[in-house]
């Protein structure tokens, strides 16, 4: 018998409708629409508003969305994986209450941290499930309501980040699917990408609250060096592993941090722009969300039989490359 493959046969997604703009954050602090363009690529991003709408929410519409495009009974998932760092709840998980919110009633649910690798590695931790052959139907979500964590007062962080959600659906292929995964972790990270308060380390406290320190805290230069380094050498080692070279490669799919780490990944992997999807410009980074929504986004434009490499990385630090083929 040959190898199954866990392959991507359907991909959703959900933004919400406000947007915010680079206009709107030069009322909100000292920045520029020419600075942000420049520096990010970033021209807007989507914000969840309403009172208790959280991370599930979002992904609630994408998952609803993915099962009736599918035409998929929702009695017949057998594993949810939710990436993302900004779960509704410390606990239960998010994915936990968006299997309950979509009927999928036969499924074990949980969710995966890794930051912006979130999606990449619950990806490749949901594949495994059907390459061994124990489950046939597997939704991986990356998710994550940034807003939630952002200081709005501090301008090196509230410009690069948005709210937004992307599912898959993994089903066995004998020819299409996830090749291959490259996913590395180093946590001596933590000191320049982490948010200090909130978990065990430092549970809330009024202190905490009035410090500003359940936020994301950034050191961006070292992150951005970092980020070019880890995904451009991810991709290299799959290309490696997989006898790539960049002409057989027909979409990079790499995580929406910046426009300049993104033409850096580009460039030092060999492959022109044409073939990198982008859509930072709409949305910021998501975290999990951005490359769930980037396959959402170019659906149309993939055909049976595509090579694709995702690459992302994230805080922790975390970082990787999944070499997959599309299957549809
Ligand atoms: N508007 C205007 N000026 C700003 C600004 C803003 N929003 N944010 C920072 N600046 C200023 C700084 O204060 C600094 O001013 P100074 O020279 O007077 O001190 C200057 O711009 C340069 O700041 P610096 O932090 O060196 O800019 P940068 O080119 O490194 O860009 C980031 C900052 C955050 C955009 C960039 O470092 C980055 O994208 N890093 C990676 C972040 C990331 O991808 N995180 C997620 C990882 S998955």
């Amino acid at each position: 018998m040959g190898k199954t493959y866990a392959a991507i046969t359907g991909v959703a997604g959900y933004v919400p409708d406000y947007v915010l703009t680079n206009a709107e954050l030069e009322t909100m602090v000292d920045t520029n629409d020419a600075w942000i363009t420049e520096r990010t690529g970033i021209k807007e991003r989507r914000i969840l508003k309403g009172d208790r709408m959280g991370t599930s929410f979002m992904g609630i519409e994408a998952v609803k969305d993915l099962l009736k495009k599918t035409n998929t009974n929702p009695e017949e998932i057998d594993l949810v994986i939710c990436g993302t760092v900004t779960a509704d709840h410390n606990f239960p998980d998010t994915a936990n209450i968006i299997a309950d919110k979509c009927g999928m009633k036969n499924a074990f649910t949980f969710d995966l941290g890794a930051a912006c690798s979130g999606f990449l590695f619950s990806l490749t931790t949901g594949a495994q499930f059907i390459e061994s052959g124990r489950y046939k139907k597997v939704i991986v979500i990356g998710a994550d309501k940034m807003s939630s964590i952002i200081n709005y007062e501090d301008r090196s962080t509230c410009i690069i980040f948005g709210d937004g959600a992307g599912a898959v659906l993994l089903e066995p292929d004998t020819e299409n699917g996830i090749i291959d995964s490259y996913l590395r972790s180093d946590g001596s990270g933590i000191e320049f990408l982490h948010q200090k308060a909130g978990g065990s380390v430092l549970p809330a406290s009024h202190e905490t609250v009035d410090n500003k320190e359940h936020v994301v805290f950034q050191n961006g230069k070292p992150v951005f060096k970092h980020a070019v380094r880890g995904m451009s050498s991810a991709i290299r080692e799959v290309m490696k592993n997989n006898n790539l070279s960049a002409e057989d490669v027909n979409w990079v799919v790499p995580h929406q941090a910046n426009i300049r780490i993104i033409e850096s990944v580009a460039r030092m992997a060999d492959f022109p722009m044409e073939r990198v999807m982008v859509n930072i410009q709409k949305y910021g980074n998501t975290t999990a969300g951005t490359i769930p929504l980037c396959l959402w986004e170019w659906e149309d434009q993939l055909n049976k039989g595509d090579n694709l490499i995702l690459t992302a990385f994230g805080g922790g630090f975390t970082w990787g490359a999944t070499y997959l083929k599309w299957a549809y």
